[in-house]
């Protein structure tokens, strides 16, 4: 064992060498040379190009899209949730006896949940009542405590409600508050490096939802850094009572403090039945089981396309399919 850690030292870190010489240290292929823990698989997630249900579209526009749910906590919101910790910790704000607690539809919980696990905090959220039953499902099963809000009030009444407990006791407390810190939207200038990367700089469109937005602010604000020509386009659903679980009908809702209007350079309204369509056809043509608000970004990433001649576009596919199992769209073919 002695020998083993002598040569460790000795390699270049995940060369396939380095691998295999740390031989068990691995375990079903995490890598627990750099701190051990799962959470260093977070982000990294693959590109996939989108070949069949862009049947079409001009042949020279592209379409890729980031796997998020390839994240350990399934979804894109790991990214996020991960550094508003780390930010917490650093600033000494986030202590090891607080509770963290936030309003969330639930993946944002889930790599809440996921995260405090590894380090050792308690959670407390705060979500709608008609979030999936899977969602809460999963939360429990981490040992999260659940607070459920007015399915109508949405995620907004969730927030209200957090803010309330929050200010009562702050000393309890570490509230991250997604929809206000800058270290949900700074997650994503690492999004944006993959795709850069990925694309080998080829990316011209970058196409993404707005729940709390930041995975479209903090990737496009990224992207146009590495290339102010690239456009950024951003799509919600078209009306307040939607089904598309994670975004929101801006003109309705509470504008998050960390959206940044003006790096929109257009924007798509996406329908419920429209983003229900298109989960079914990446399942049935792409093999892609993939969540509601994929089937969003897919639908906005094609209506893109067909006013485009030519273009690599990018978008982000924030979970998989198997949270919405029992959403009724499913029963009819
Ligand atoms: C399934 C899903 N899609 C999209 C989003 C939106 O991502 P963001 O909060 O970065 O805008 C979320 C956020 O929770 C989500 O859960």
């Amino acid at each position: 064992m002695k020998t083993l850690t002598k040569r460790k030292h000795s390699l270049v870190k995940n060369s396939p060498d380095h691998f295999r010489v740390l031989g068990d240290n691995i375990i079903s292929g995490i890598d627990n040379s750099s701190n051990g823990s799962i959470l260093s698989r977070i982000g990294n997630t693959p590109l996939l190009k989108i070949s069949k249900v862009t049947k079409g579209i001009n042949p020279d526009v592209e379409i890729y899209a980031k796997a998020e749910w390839y994240n350990p906590g399934g979804s894109v919101k790991d990214r996020a949730a991960l550094n508003m910790i780390l930010e917490g910790e650093k600033s000494g704000e986030l202590k090891k006896e607080k509770v963290i607690i936030d309003a969330t539809s639930g993946n944002t919980g889930i790599s809440y949940a996921l995260i405090a696990v590894v380090k050792g905090y308690k959670v407390k959220l705060a979500l709608p009542s008609n979030a999936s039953e899977e969602r809460k499902k999963i939360l429990r099963a981490y040992g999260v405590e659940l607070i459920l809000t007015d399915p109508l009030e949405g995620t907004d009444g969730a927030q209200k409600l957090v803010r309330d407990i929050y200010e009562k006791n702050k000393e309890i407390y570490f509230y991250p508050d997604q929809y206000n810190n800058p270290a949900n939207w700074q997650a994503h200038t690492k999004t944006a490096n993959e795709i850069w990367e990925q694309t080998g700089g080829r990316v011209t469109h970058f196409v993404s939802g707005l729940g709390t937005t930041g995975t479209f602010v903090g990737t496009s604000r990224r992207l146009k850094q590495l290339n102010p020509e690239i456009q950024t386009v951003s799509f919600q659903p078209d009306a307040p009572l939607h089904g598309i679980e994670g975004l929101k009908h801006l003109p309705t809702a509470i504008i998050p403090g960390i959206y940044d209007e003006s790096l929109s350079d257009k924007t798509i309204e996406v329908s419920t039945t429209e983003s229900y369509e298109m989960v079914k056809k990446l399942l049935r043509e792409e093999g892609l089981f993939v969540g509601i608000s994929s089937g969003a970004a897919m639908a906005a990433s094609l209506r893109l396309a067909q006013e485009l001649e030519s273009g690599i576009i990018v978008t982000v596919f924030p979970d998989d399919g198997k949270k919405y199992l029992s959403e009724k769209f499913w029963d009819e073919l």
